[in-house]
């Protein structure tokens, strides 16, 4: 069992410059090719993957997702002996993995990477490395110059623990999103608002990312992508064939998917003009008058849900009737809120909680833009006694 002290590096985005960069630095030989034809600073680089893994004895892959990963292990098949070690840092689908690991046979590792660029470049990501215990011993010393070394037993679930790692990432950016946006809304600094984020369950993130969370975002490069972490999300629900809430978000951060994931913190909060029908359908509960819900509703709407255990369908004109045209004598104590808006193009769904009395409601709508204007185009309704 030798190490081989040759590595190609494929694929020189952020992360695989920056393992290159660190492999180098600790005196291994590194040969690097990337698809653009970009040349690294501080690494050799091919222009052919085939010459720079002809001079290897181990294969590091950094690249953006599992086709990218598959076509260049086509582009180098010729080239790649069988005792050539295949490390894969990628962050793949757990079944492209299953794949990848099959095809490869016992020289392949998957060891998908917990960190980012500085961590890379330090010596201090967090690998979880699956494959053949020789070829793992193989590679230990590689793995162990990038950072530390966390044994899982198959390629599939070392991918899997990679995307469930990313969705706790992801969660995080969307939780700061939320911080953010009732920040503005109430009208704090910015500056201010992170000096005490800073001090929280986010504090980690908003040190590391605050230039993104200021605007200063031209001035720093991205070092985890928007579309990178979107990929991630799309494929952890594809696998988990669950719903996934940040799959979603990161889809509609409408930001540029080569900006830092940080800059999807910072999308704006959902427009007035979507909130408009849904404030007109409060004001129409809190004043018992129906005009309220005719400007709210499309005149097309039903209003649907269980009463004493029968599906109830009514027309709008059939709801408005139900309004005597003044408050109801207790709605000083009523309460109601807005918790949740998800604007996709031209429709939209809310969700409001309405406290009248014992009653609590949720009320779920579906919205469409029609003619430049936000109308409810149906709403369903749960009543919880
Ligand atoms: N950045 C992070 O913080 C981070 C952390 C942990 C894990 N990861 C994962 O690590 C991997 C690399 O991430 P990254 O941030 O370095 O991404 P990146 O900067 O976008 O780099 C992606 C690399 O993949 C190459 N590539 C993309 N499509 C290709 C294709 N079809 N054929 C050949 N090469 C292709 C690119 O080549 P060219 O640019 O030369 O065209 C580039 O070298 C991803 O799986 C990512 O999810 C990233």
């Amino acid at each position: 069992m030798t190490t081989p002290h040759t590595i190609a590096v494929l694929g020189l985005g952020r992360m695989g410059d920056a393992m290159a960069t660190r492999l180098t630095s600790q005196g291994w030989d590194v040969v690097g090719w990337t698809r653009s034809g970009r040349t690294s600073g501080a690494v050799e680089t091919s222009a052919d993957p085939n010459e720079a893994v002809a001079k290897a004895g181990l294969v590091l892959l950094a690249l953006f997702d599992g086709p990218a990963c598959r076509q260049v292990l086509d582009e180098v098949r010729d080239v790649l002996r069988t005792d050539t070690i295949v490390l894969n840092t990628s962050t793949v689908a757990p079944a492209e993995a299953a794949k990848l690991a099959r095809r490869l046979g016992p020289s392949y590792v998957h060891a998908p990477v917990l960190g980012s660029v500085p961590a890379a470049v330090a010596g201090a990501l967090r690998i979880l490395a699956a494959g053949d215990p020789d070829a793992l011993d193989r590679v230990r010393p590689v793995l162990e110059t990038l950072g530390t070394v966390r044994r899982v037993d198959d390629a599939s679930t070392a991918a899997a623990l990679k995307l469930i790692a990313n969705n706790s990432l992801a969660g995080a950016v969307l939780a700061l999103r939320d911080s953010l946006r009732q920040a503005d809304a109430l009208g704090l600094s910015r500056a201010q608002v992170l000096d005490v984020l800073e001090l929280g369950r986010l504090g980690g993130l908003v040190t590391a990312k605050r230039p993104f969370l200021v605007g200063e975002s031209a001035a720093v490069t991205a070092e985890f992508t928007i579309g990178a972490l979107a990929k991630d999300m799309a494929l952890l629900a594809a696998a988990s064939n669950t719903p996934l809430r940040s799959a979603a978000g990161l889809a509609d951060a409408s930001a540029d998917p080569e900006a830092d994931i940080a800059v999807a913190a910072t999308a704006p909060a959902v427009a007035d003009a979507v909130l408009e029908p849904l404030r007109a359908y409060l004001r129409g509960h809190a004043t018992g008058d129906p005009t309220h819900f005719r400007e709210a509703f499309l005149p097309t709407a039903h209003i649907e849900g269980i009463r004493d255990g029968v599906f109830v369908s009514w027309r709008l004109d059939e709801y408005c009737a139900l309004f005597p045209g003044r408050p109801a004598p207790d709605e000083t104590a009523r309460s109601r809120r807005i918790d949740a808006v998800d604007v996709h193009g031209t429709v939209a769904t809310a969700t409001m909680t309405l406290r009248h009395g014992a009653d609590t409601f949720t009320d779920i709508f579906l919205l469409v833009r029609a003619d430049d204007s936000w109308r409810i185009a149906n709403k369903a309704y749960h009543r919880h006694s």
